[in-house]
């Protein structure tokens, strides 16, 4: 692993090999000693993040697995403060931080734009590795990733993630997140996805023919309530209307058929666990929280830990931890 671009990079070994790496740091972190060492490990090492497409989640948790790591970071969120203002590319400004920095943490609205810039990267005398924050409609590699893990910690003492059924809800056109893990999901033996969306917000032939061309059992649906009480997870997601006046839609949908309430979570089998990559809108009713299946908050915890363990593994630190 060098960049992180797409969900492509992810096979089940490297899936599981991230999740035991995030366990075995988050288990050293546990003392001062254990926190102190781990910082050590990349303080020679400069993050650059570059998120400019709005973000708290990913930002944060990996600025703070850059922390944990003893990584220093600098950010750009706001292109109004950078040289593109005076017409620099998008690309200049990338390879200057290319300049200073020894990796690169990105989000951006362009489709393929972390790969583009790793592509020119590449090609120059001081490459550094790319890592995609979310890209586009369609890739959100390390918010899978934590997805993955998160699952496989809720179906510990269940067998793992093989052979379960997990449904996901809400604008699945255009939300990165359900996509990225829907083709992450294809690691695993036997997982069959059902797809709870109107219509005009159903996923596209994009997903649905690397399932067929993989042999994946899926099902689409049009209410929640159908899926309920067939499933091991549910995977909510809110509608994804920043990209309203590019894909000329009409920004709604009848929120009662794709959103959890607690008239209806009491359909769900008392093993399923609910997730939401948030920020949530009314897909979740905030009651629904203190469900002992609601796994959303541990999500935005584990993310921070599977990012300390995907910069580890980058840069090379990951026989380290395991070694402890
Ligand atoms: N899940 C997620 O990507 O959240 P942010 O948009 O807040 O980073």
């Amino acid at each position: 692993m060098y960049h992180c671009l797409d969900t492509s990079q992810f096979d089940r070994r490297l899936l599981e090999e991230i999740s035991e790496l995030a366990d075995a740091a988050r288990f050293i972190s546990k003392s001062k000693e254990g926190a102190d060492w781990l910082s050590g490990l990349l303080s020679h090492k400069r993050a650059m993040l570059y998120f400019v497409q709005p973000s708290t989640r990913t930002y944060l948790s990996f600025l703070s697995a850059c922390q944990i790591l003893g990584m220093q970071t600098a950010d750009v969120r706001d292109t109004s403060t950078s040289s593109e203002v005076k017409g620099e590319t998008e690309l200049d400004t990338v390879r200057t931080f290319s300049s200073y920095y020894d990796a690169i943490i990105m989000r951006h609205y362009k489709a393929n734009f972390a790969r583009e810039i790793a592509d020119m990267l590449d090609k120059t005398n001081r490459p550094v590795p790319v890592i995609n924050g979310g890209a586009g409609k369609d890739q959100h590699p390390t918010q899978a990733l934590l997805d993955i893990y998160t699952l496989r910690k809720s179906f510990e003492q269940r067998g793992g993630i093989d052979h379960k059924k997990i449904a996901f809800v809400g604008d699945l056109m255009r939300g990165r997140t359900a996509r990225s893990l829907s083709r992450l999901l294809t690691r695993f033996e036997n997982v069959k996805q059902y797809f709870v969306a109107p219509d005009f917000l159903q996923i596209d032939s994009g997903v649905l023919s690397v399932l067929d061309r993989l042999g994946i059992s899926y099902e689409l649906v049009d209410d929640i309530h159908k899926v309920l009480p067939e499933v091991d997870a549910v995977y909510l997601t809110r509608l994804q209307d920043e990209w309203d006046d590019q894909d000329k839609t009409a920004g709604h949908y009848f929120i009662e058929n794709y959103a959890l309430t607690m008239e209806n979570v009491g359909l769900l089998r008392q093993h399923a666990v609910i997730m939401h990559p948030l920020p949530r809108r009314q897909e979740i009713s905030y009651e629904v929280d203190s469900d002992p299946r609601a796994v959303y908050w541990r999500q935005v915890r584990n993310g921070m830990w599977a990012r300390v363990a995907l910069l580890a593994k980058i840069f090379g630190v990951e026989q380290e931890i395991k070694q402890v």
